[in-house]
């Protein structure tokens, strides 16, 4: 079985019943991709496959067959990275950086959702400009949990990286 990983292919002749994110984690050496509650429920563990995001906790590595999944560490690097990222960092939007990786995820693929019509609303003022409101925001990442509680400062990066 082979599938795409941050545009390199990868053959997966493993154990079945691997996750995806212990297939990333220990079979390729992308840590950047966390493991918090192994169950679903914090999404630590959020990758974007074919642009959806998923907690790689829940699905295994070899039903990503012919797939495309990107990691944190095809986003963006320290020297090249992506707006999200450095607006992560000028917002402080993060304390302890755990669960970072997965809320970069998140977002990207929330606000290519917002891009592709999602949107409850887009401002007249702003010439189509698509714009969420925090509860929007709040809503579509309430699927990934910051310990530190760092989340209005969350909200602000995700706000400055879709303008
Ligand atoms: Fe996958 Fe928590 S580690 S959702």
């Amino acid at each position: 079985m082979s599938l795409t990983i941050n545009g390199q292919s990868y053959e997966f002749d493993g154990d079945p019943r691997t996750s995806l994110l212990d297939y990333l984690r220990d079979g390729c050496g992308l840590t950047g991709t966390k493991k918090g509650c192994d169950h679903g429920q914090c999404g630590a563990c959020t990758v974007l496959v074919n642009g959806q995001r998923v907690n790689s906790c829940l699905t295994l590595a070899i039903m990503q067959d012919g797939h495309a999944v990107t990691t944190i560490e095809g986003i963006g690097t320290l020297e090249a990275m992506d707006p999200l990222q450095a607006a992560f960092v000028k917002h402080d939007g993060y304390q302890c950086g755990y669960c970072t990786p997965g809320q970069i995820c998140s977002a990207k693929a929330m606000m290519a959702e917002a891009e592709n019509g999602w949107a409850s609303f887009v401002t007249d003022d702003l010439e189509g400009e698509v714009v969420l409101t925090d509860e929007e925001i709040r809503e579509r990442m309430s699927g990934n949990l910051c310990r530190c509680g760092a989340y209005s400062n969350i909200i602000d990066a995700i706000k400055e990286a879709m303008t």
